[in-house]
Protein backbone atom coordinates (compact mmCIF):
# COMPACT_ATOMS: atom_id res chain seq x y z
CA UNK A 1 0.00 0.00 0.00
CA UNK A 2 1.36 3.83 -1.06
CA UNK A 3 2.74 5.27 2.56
CA UNK A 4 1.80 7.98 3.66
CA UNK A 5 3.43 11.59 2.89
CA UNK A 6 7.07 11.38 4.37
CA UNK A 7 6.06 8.80 7.18
CA UNK A 8 5.96 4.88 7.90
CA UNK A 9 2.42 5.20 9.37
CA UNK A 10 -0.03 7.85 10.03
CA UNK A 11 0.05 10.26 12.29
CA UNK A 12 -3.08 10.64 13.56
CA UNK A 13 -3.97 13.31 16.86
CA UNK A 14 -6.43 12.28 17.45
CA UNK A 15 -6.61 10.57 20.88
CA UNK A 16 -8.39 7.30 20.58
CA UNK A 17 -7.77 5.95 23.97
CA UNK A 18 -11.35 6.87 25.56
CA UNK A 19 -9.74 7.28 29.45
CA UNK A 20 -6.36 9.03 28.24
CA UNK A 21 -9.22 11.87 26.07
CA UNK A 22 -11.78 11.95 29.67
CA UNK A 23 -8.45 12.91 31.12
CA UNK A 24 -7.18 15.35 28.33
CA UNK A 25 -10.76 16.57 28.56
CA UNK A 26 -10.83 17.22 32.17
CA UNK A 27 -7.31 19.03 32.05
CA UNK A 28 -8.51 21.56 29.08
CA UNK A 29 -11.39 22.69 31.19
CA UNK A 30 -8.71 24.14 33.25
CA UNK A 31 -6.55 25.54 30.99
CA UNK A 32 -6.40 29.11 29.71
CA UNK A 33 -8.12 29.04 26.26
CA UNK A 34 -9.23 31.05 22.62
CA UNK A 35 -11.96 29.78 19.91
CA UNK A 36 -10.40 28.87 16.84
CA UNK A 37 -11.30 30.85 13.42
CA UNK A 38 -12.86 27.91 11.13
CA UNK A 39 -9.84 27.60 9.06
CA UNK A 40 -7.82 26.55 12.24
CA UNK A 41 -10.80 24.42 13.83
CA UNK A 42 -10.51 22.70 10.42
CA UNK A 43 -7.04 22.65 10.84
CA UNK A 44 -7.44 20.76 13.89
CA UNK A 45 -9.32 18.03 12.30
CA UNK A 46 -7.54 17.20 9.45
CA UNK A 47 -4.62 16.75 12.45
CA UNK A 48 -6.45 14.68 14.32
CA UNK A 49 -7.60 12.59 11.40
CA UNK A 50 -4.31 11.73 10.17
CA UNK A 51 -4.79 13.71 6.83
CA UNK A 52 -1.94 15.81 7.63
CA UNK A 53 0.78 13.64 8.53
CA UNK A 54 3.44 13.61 9.53
CA UNK A 55 2.40 17.39 10.56
CA UNK A 56 1.73 16.94 14.56
CA UNK A 57 0.41 20.65 14.82
CA UNK A 58 0.96 24.12 13.77
CA UNK A 59 3.47 25.78 12.14
CA UNK A 60 5.33 28.48 12.83
CA UNK A 61 6.16 31.49 11.26
CA UNK A 62 9.33 30.58 9.35
CA UNK A 63 7.67 27.27 8.17
CA UNK A 64 4.59 29.13 7.15
CA UNK A 65 6.47 31.37 5.13
CA UNK A 66 9.06 28.67 4.04
CA UNK A 67 5.85 26.44 2.81
CA UNK A 68 4.55 29.17 0.92
CA UNK A 69 7.42 30.48 -0.68
CA UNK A 70 9.29 27.12 -1.37
CA UNK A 71 6.64 24.49 -0.75
CA UNK A 72 8.42 22.83 2.08
CA UNK A 73 8.85 23.55 5.42
CA UNK A 74 12.41 24.78 7.24
CA UNK A 75 13.39 21.14 7.85
CA UNK A 76 12.38 20.23 4.06
CA UNK A 77 9.20 18.53 4.65
CA UNK A 78 7.63 18.93 1.49
CA UNK A 79 3.99 21.01 1.84
CA UNK A 80 1.79 23.33 -0.11
CA UNK A 81 -0.12 25.24 1.82
CA UNK A 82 0.75 26.60 5.61
CA UNK A 83 -1.11 25.20 8.16
CA UNK A 84 -1.61 27.87 10.60
CA UNK A 85 -3.71 28.73 13.63
CA UNK A 86 -4.60 32.73 13.37
CA UNK A 87 -5.77 34.80 16.13
CA UNK A 88 -6.82 38.12 17.07
CA UNK A 89 -6.41 38.32 20.38
CA UNK A 90 -3.57 36.60 22.80
CA UNK A 91 -4.30 38.34 26.02
CA UNK A 92 -6.61 34.75 27.05
CA UNK A 93 -3.51 33.04 26.87
CA UNK A 94 -0.62 35.21 28.27
CA UNK A 95 2.63 33.43 29.20
CA UNK A 96 0.77 29.62 29.01
CA UNK A 97 2.24 26.91 27.66
CA UNK A 98 -0.21 24.74 27.34
CA UNK A 99 -4.19 26.05 25.90
CA UNK A 100 -7.44 24.31 24.98
CA UNK A 101 -8.78 24.90 21.69
CA UNK A 102 -12.23 25.69 21.32
CA UNK A 103 -14.49 25.22 18.70
CA UNK A 104 -15.92 27.99 17.07
CA UNK A 105 -18.18 25.91 14.55
CA UNK A 106 -20.74 23.94 17.83
CA UNK A 107 -22.55 25.62 20.37
CA UNK A 108 -21.01 26.46 23.80
CA UNK A 109 -17.33 26.21 21.99
CA UNK A 110 -16.34 22.86 23.56
CA UNK A 111 -13.06 21.97 23.64
CA UNK A 112 -11.30 20.74 20.27
CA UNK A 113 -7.96 20.54 21.16
CA UNK A 114 -5.45 20.85 23.40
CA UNK A 115 -2.19 22.71 22.08
CA UNK A 116 1.07 22.93 23.61
CA UNK A 117 2.29 26.14 22.39
CA UNK A 118 5.61 26.70 21.22
CA UNK A 119 5.86 30.30 20.13
CA UNK A 120 3.46 32.99 19.19
CA UNK A 121 4.83 35.05 16.74
CA UNK A 122 3.20 38.41 15.35
CA UNK A 123 2.79 38.31 11.50
CA UNK A 124 3.46 41.24 9.58
CA UNK A 125 1.29 42.69 6.98
CA UNK A 126 4.82 41.83 4.25
CA UNK A 127 4.69 38.38 5.28
CA UNK A 128 0.57 38.16 5.20
CA UNK A 129 1.18 39.63 1.49
CA UNK A 130 3.93 37.07 0.27
CA UNK A 131 1.73 34.62 1.86
CA UNK A 132 -1.34 35.11 0.84
CA UNK A 133 -0.12 36.02 -3.01
CA UNK A 134 2.06 32.31 -2.90
CA UNK A 135 -0.73 30.68 -1.73
CA UNK A 136 -3.45 32.28 -3.62
CA UNK A 137 -2.05 33.89 -6.52
CA UNK A 138 -3.56 37.13 -5.73
CA UNK A 139 -3.99 39.69 -2.95
CA UNK A 140 -8.19 40.89 -4.25
CA UNK A 141 -9.98 40.66 -1.32
CA UNK A 142 -13.19 39.66 -3.08
CA UNK A 143 -11.59 36.26 -3.86
CA UNK A 144 -13.44 34.02 -1.08
CA UNK A 145 -10.32 32.10 0.28
CA UNK A 146 -8.07 35.25 0.58
CA UNK A 147 -10.45 37.28 2.58
CA UNK A 148 -10.78 34.06 4.99
CA UNK A 149 -7.21 34.11 5.05
CA UNK A 150 -6.28 37.53 5.77
CA UNK A 151 -9.40 38.08 8.64
CA UNK A 152 -8.48 35.36 10.84
CA UNK A 153 -5.53 37.79 13.02
CA UNK A 154 -2.58 38.82 13.03
CA UNK A 155 -0.83 36.22 15.80
CA UNK A 156 0.27 32.78 14.68
CA UNK A 157 0.40 30.42 17.43
CA UNK A 158 2.84 27.31 16.70
CA UNK A 159 2.67 24.02 18.49
CA UNK A 160 1.67 20.55 18.37
CA UNK A 161 -2.09 19.63 19.45
CA UNK A 162 -3.75 16.49 20.43
CA UNK A 163 -7.09 16.19 19.53
CA UNK A 164 -10.70 15.56 21.57
CA UNK A 165 -13.02 14.98 18.90
CA UNK A 166 -14.05 16.03 15.25
CA UNK A 167 -15.92 18.87 15.65
CA UNK A 168 -19.54 18.76 13.76
CA UNK A 169 -18.28 16.28 11.52
CA UNK A 170 -18.67 12.99 13.15
CA UNK A 171 -22.06 14.15 14.19
CA UNK A 172 -23.54 15.90 11.14
CA UNK A 173 -22.27 13.71 8.65
CA UNK A 174 -21.64 9.83 10.14
CA UNK A 175 -21.18 7.21 8.24
CA UNK A 176 -19.88 9.64 5.47
CA UNK A 177 -16.97 11.58 7.63
CA UNK A 178 -13.96 9.22 7.59
CA UNK A 179 -10.54 10.10 9.07
CA UNK A 180 -7.65 9.07 6.79
CA UNK A 181 -7.08 5.92 9.29
CA UNK A 182 -10.60 4.43 8.85
CA UNK A 183 -9.89 5.03 4.80
CA UNK A 184 -6.39 3.43 4.72
CA UNK A 185 -8.05 0.67 6.91
CA UNK A 186 -10.99 0.22 4.85
CA UNK A 187 -9.01 0.01 1.24
CA UNK A 188 -6.65 -2.20 3.00
CA UNK A 189 -9.77 -4.58 3.63
CA UNK A 190 -10.94 -4.29 -0.11
CA UNK A 191 -7.88 -5.22 -0.65
CA UNK A 192 -7.88 -2.15 -3.54
CA UNK A 193 -4.29 -1.68 -4.71
CA UNK A 194 -4.95 0.90 -7.71
CA UNK A 195 -7.47 3.32 -5.82
CA UNK A 196 -8.70 6.53 -7.22
CA UNK A 197 -9.65 9.64 -5.33
CA UNK A 198 -12.33 12.29 -6.53
CA UNK A 199 -12.38 15.48 -4.77
CA UNK A 200 -15.47 17.10 -5.13
CA UNK A 201 -17.65 20.14 -3.63
CA UNK A 202 -20.35 19.74 -6.03
CA UNK A 203 -23.65 17.47 -6.43
CA UNK A 204 -21.68 15.16 -8.98
CA UNK A 205 -23.29 15.93 -12.39
CA UNK A 206 -22.36 13.54 -15.26
CA UNK A 207 -19.33 15.09 -16.37
CA UNK A 208 -17.93 14.37 -12.24
CA UNK A 209 -19.34 10.85 -12.93
CA UNK A 210 -17.82 9.97 -16.44
CA UNK A 211 -14.88 11.85 -14.83
CA UNK A 212 -14.81 9.06 -12.18
CA UNK A 213 -15.52 6.16 -14.58
CA UNK A 214 -12.91 6.94 -17.00
CA UNK A 215 -10.07 6.95 -14.72
CA UNK A 216 -11.04 4.19 -12.98
CA UNK A 217 -10.94 2.24 -16.30
CA UNK A 218 -7.50 3.95 -17.80
CA UNK A 219 -5.93 3.35 -14.92
CA UNK A 220 -7.22 -0.28 -14.68
CA UNK A 221 -7.98 0.29 -11.00
CA UNK A 222 -9.73 -1.32 -8.25
CA UNK A 223 -12.11 1.26 -7.29
CA UNK A 224 -13.11 4.56 -6.79
CA UNK A 225 -13.02 7.06 -3.43
CA UNK A 226 -15.45 10.19 -3.83
CA UNK A 227 -14.22 12.21 -0.96
CA UNK A 228 -15.94 14.82 -0.33
CA UNK A 229 -15.57 18.05 1.06
CA UNK A 230 -17.89 18.46 4.22
CA UNK A 231 -16.43 21.69 5.71
CA UNK A 232 -17.45 25.28 4.85
CA UNK A 233 -18.03 27.20 1.31
CA UNK A 234 -18.85 30.24 0.03
CA UNK A 235 -22.47 31.65 -0.32
CA UNK A 236 -24.63 30.01 -3.18
CA UNK A 237 -22.68 26.49 -2.48
CA UNK A 238 -24.61 23.82 -1.95
CA UNK A 239 -24.65 22.61 1.32
CA UNK A 240 -22.89 19.04 2.48
CA UNK A 241 -25.87 17.24 3.03
CA UNK A 242 -27.53 17.70 -0.42
CA UNK A 243 -24.71 16.91 -2.36
CA UNK A 244 -24.26 13.92 0.03
CA UNK A 245 -27.73 12.68 -1.29
CA UNK A 246 -27.07 13.26 -4.64
CA UNK A 247 -23.27 11.29 -4.81
CA UNK A 248 -24.92 8.50 -2.55
CA UNK A 249 -27.33 8.52 -5.21
CA UNK A 250 -25.68 8.41 -8.35
CA UNK A 251 -23.73 5.83 -6.62
CA UNK A 252 -26.01 3.48 -6.24
CA UNK A 253 -27.72 4.15 -9.31
CA UNK A 254 -25.13 4.09 -11.51
CA UNK A 255 -21.61 2.26 -10.28
CA UNK A 256 -21.38 -1.46 -10.10
CA UNK A 257 -21.34 -2.19 -6.22
CA UNK A 258 -18.38 -2.56 -5.14
CA UNK A 259 -16.69 -0.13 -6.67
CA UNK A 260 -16.97 3.11 -5.12
CA UNK A 261 -16.78 4.54 -1.83
CA UNK A 262 -18.10 7.84 -0.62
CA UNK A 263 -16.77 9.82 1.95
CA UNK A 264 -15.69 13.07 3.45
CA UNK A 265 -13.49 14.69 5.30
CA UNK A 266 -13.82 18.05 7.69
CA UNK A 267 -12.09 20.92 5.85
CA UNK A 268 -13.12 24.06 4.78
CA UNK A 269 -12.65 24.97 1.16
CA UNK A 270 -9.20 27.42 -0.03
CA UNK A 271 -10.62 28.08 -3.07
CA UNK A 272 -6.93 28.13 -3.83
CA UNK A 273 -6.57 26.57 -7.17
CA UNK A 274 -3.38 25.15 -7.82
CA UNK A 275 -1.93 24.97 -4.17
CA UNK A 276 -4.99 23.30 -2.49
CA UNK A 277 -4.68 20.66 -5.81
CA UNK A 278 -1.54 19.96 -4.44
CA UNK A 279 -2.58 19.90 -0.92
CA UNK A 280 -5.50 17.27 -1.85
CA UNK A 281 -3.36 15.27 -3.59
CA UNK A 282 -0.82 15.05 -0.28
CA UNK A 283 -3.87 14.11 2.23
CA UNK A 284 -5.41 11.58 -0.45
CA UNK A 285 -2.03 9.93 -0.44
CA UNK A 286 -2.34 9.76 3.34
CA UNK A 287 -5.76 7.93 3.47
CA UNK A 288 -4.09 5.24 1.19
CA UNK A 289 -5.23 6.45 -2.88
CA UNK A 290 -2.35 6.18 -5.22
CA UNK A 291 -4.14 8.66 -7.79
CA UNK A 292 -6.18 11.84 -7.51
CA UNK A 293 -8.29 13.12 -10.31
CA UNK A 294 -7.47 16.64 -11.16
CA UNK A 295 -9.84 18.05 -13.65
CA UNK A 296 -10.66 21.48 -15.53
CA UNK A 297 -10.61 24.37 -12.75
CA UNK A 298 -9.97 22.09 -9.88
CA UNK A 299 -10.37 23.92 -6.38
CA UNK A 300 -10.62 27.09 -8.31
CA UNK A 301 -12.97 30.33 -8.29
CA UNK A 302 -14.16 32.90 -10.94
CA UNK A 303 -11.16 33.64 -13.32
CA UNK A 304 -8.58 33.27 -10.71
CA UNK A 305 -6.63 30.47 -12.25
CA UNK A 306 -6.12 29.03 -15.22
CA UNK A 307 -8.19 26.40 -15.87
CA UNK A 308 -5.36 23.51 -15.83
CA UNK A 309 -2.75 25.73 -13.93
CA UNK A 310 -3.64 22.84 -10.85
CA UNK A 311 -2.53 20.36 -13.21
CA UNK A 312 0.91 22.04 -14.32
CA UNK A 313 1.53 23.07 -10.72
CA UNK A 314 2.23 19.16 -10.67
CA UNK A 315 5.11 19.51 -13.22
CA UNK A 316 6.95 22.30 -10.94
CA UNK A 317 6.89 20.03 -7.83
CA UNK A 318 10.20 17.91 -7.13
CA UNK A 319 10.16 14.48 -8.02
CA UNK A 320 9.50 12.02 -5.33
CA UNK A 321 7.76 14.94 -3.26
CA UNK A 322 4.67 13.02 -3.31
CA UNK A 323 3.88 8.91 -4.13
CA UNK A 324 0.03 9.64 -5.45
CA UNK A 325 0.04 10.78 -9.33
CA UNK A 326 -2.27 12.81 -10.37
CA UNK A 327 -5.02 11.62 -13.36
CA UNK A 328 -5.39 14.94 -15.64
CA UNK A 329 -8.88 15.05 -16.53
CA UNK A 330 -9.64 17.68 -19.42
CA UNK A 331 -12.76 19.25 -20.11
CA UNK A 332 -15.60 16.85 -19.95
CA UNK A 333 -18.92 17.12 -21.78
CA UNK A 334 -21.48 15.35 -23.77
CA UNK A 335 -20.81 15.69 -27.34
CA UNK A 336 -24.11 15.39 -29.51
CA UNK A 337 -22.29 14.48 -32.24
CA UNK A 338 -21.14 11.09 -30.49
CA UNK A 339 -23.77 10.87 -27.64
CA UNK A 340 -22.19 10.38 -24.49
CA UNK A 341 -19.76 12.53 -22.46
CA UNK A 342 -16.08 12.92 -24.20
CA UNK A 343 -12.93 14.66 -22.66
CA UNK A 344 -12.87 17.81 -25.51
CA UNK A 345 -9.36 17.21 -26.30
CA UNK A 346 -9.72 13.71 -27.44
CA UNK A 347 -12.35 14.46 -29.93
CA UNK A 348 -12.00 15.35 -33.82
CA UNK A 349 -14.18 17.73 -35.83
CA UNK A 350 -16.47 19.64 -32.65
CA UNK A 351 -17.00 22.72 -32.44
CA UNK A 352 -18.33 24.47 -29.16
CA UNK A 353 -21.56 23.85 -30.37
CA UNK A 354 -21.16 20.62 -30.51
CA UNK A 355 -21.44 20.21 -26.63
CA UNK A 356 -24.17 20.35 -23.90
CA UNK A 357 -22.96 22.60 -21.37
CA UNK A 358 -24.67 24.76 -18.86
CA UNK A 359 -23.79 27.30 -16.84
CA UNK A 360 -23.49 27.29 -13.21
CA UNK A 361 -26.10 30.38 -13.08
CA UNK A 362 -28.34 28.79 -15.71
CA UNK A 363 -28.72 25.28 -13.65
CA UNK A 364 -29.74 27.12 -10.21
CA UNK A 365 -32.20 29.00 -12.40
CA UNK A 366 -33.73 26.08 -13.70
CA UNK A 367 -33.51 23.91 -10.38
CA UNK A 368 -35.09 27.06 -8.34
CA UNK A 369 -37.90 27.16 -11.05
CA UNK A 370 -38.51 23.27 -10.37
CA UNK A 371 -37.03 21.95 -14.05
CA UNK A 372 -34.78 19.54 -14.36
CA UNK A 373 -31.28 20.39 -16.73
CA UNK A 374 -31.39 18.29 -19.22
CA UNK A 375 -30.47 14.31 -18.98
CA UNK A 376 -27.06 15.07 -20.92
CA UNK A 377 -26.02 17.00 -17.83
CA UNK A 378 -27.28 15.53 -14.81
CA UNK A 379 -29.11 12.11 -13.82
CA UNK A 380 -33.03 12.84 -13.11
CA UNK A 381 -32.52 11.28 -9.44
CA UNK A 382 -29.72 13.52 -8.86
CA UNK A 383 -31.44 16.36 -9.93
CA UNK A 384 -34.67 15.94 -8.10
CA UNK A 385 -32.92 16.00 -5.48
CA UNK A 386 -31.60 19.63 -6.32
CA UNK A 387 -35.05 20.78 -7.53
CA UNK A 388 -36.39 19.62 -3.77
CA UNK A 389 -33.60 21.72 -2.36
CA UNK A 390 -34.33 24.62 -4.28
CA UNK A 391 -37.26 24.71 -3.67
CA UNK A 392 -37.88 23.84 0.07
CA UNK A 393 -35.49 26.93 0.08
CA UNK A 394 -31.80 26.78 0.50
CA UNK A 395 -32.28 28.21 4.57
CA UNK A 396 -34.48 25.29 5.43
CA UNK A 397 -31.99 22.51 4.07
CA UNK A 398 -28.38 24.20 4.35
CA UNK A 399 -26.46 22.42 7.40
CA UNK A 400 -23.31 23.10 9.29
CA UNK A 401 -22.48 25.90 6.82
S1 LIG B 1 -13.53 21.32 -6.71
O1 LIG B 1 -13.42 22.73 -6.34
O2 LIG B 1 -13.73 20.47 -5.60
O3 LIG B 1 -12.39 20.95 -7.56
P1 LIG B 1 -15.78 20.25 -8.25
O4 LIG B 1 -16.46 19.48 -7.22
O5 LIG B 1 -16.63 20.99 -9.20
O6 LIG B 1 -14.83 21.34 -7.63
O7 LIG B 1 -14.84 19.35 -9.15
C1 LIG B 1 -14.35 18.13 -8.74
C2 LIG B 1 -13.30 17.64 -9.73
O8 LIG B 1 -13.90 17.49 -11.02
C3 LIG B 1 -12.12 18.56 -9.94
O9 LIG B 1 -10.97 17.80 -10.18
C4 LIG B 1 -12.50 19.35 -11.17
O10 LIG B 1 -11.36 19.82 -11.84
C5 LIG B 1 -13.21 18.27 -11.98
N1 LIG B 1 -14.23 18.78 -12.92
C6 LIG B 1 -15.44 19.29 -12.61
N2 LIG B 1 -16.14 19.57 -13.72
C7 LIG B 1 -15.36 19.23 -14.78
C8 LIG B 1 -15.50 19.27 -16.20
N3 LIG B 1 -16.62 19.69 -16.79
N4 LIG B 1 -14.47 18.85 -16.94
C9 LIG B 1 -13.33 18.40 -16.38
N5 LIG B 1 -13.14 18.33 -15.06
C10 LIG B 1 -14.13 18.73 -14.26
Amino acid sequence: MINPHGAESLNPRYVSDETERRLLAAEAEALPSIILSSAAGANAVMLGAGYFTPLSGYMNLADAMSVATEMHTVDGLFWPVPVLNMTRDISPIADASRIALRDPNVEGNPVLAVMDLESVEEITLDQLDVMTEKVFGTLDESHPGVAVFRDSGKYCLAGSIQVLNYSYFADEFAGTFKTAVEIRDEIRERKWETVVAFQTRNPMHLAHEELCRIAKERLNADGIVIHMLLGRLKDGDIPANIREACIRTMVDVYFPENTVMVNGYGFDMLYAGPREAVLHALFRQNMGATHLIVGRDHAGVGDYYGPFDAQTIFDEIPDGALDIEIFRGDHTAWSKKLDKVVMMGEVEDHSPADYITVSGTRMRELLSEGVAPPREISRPEVAQILIDHYQIGEEQTAVGE
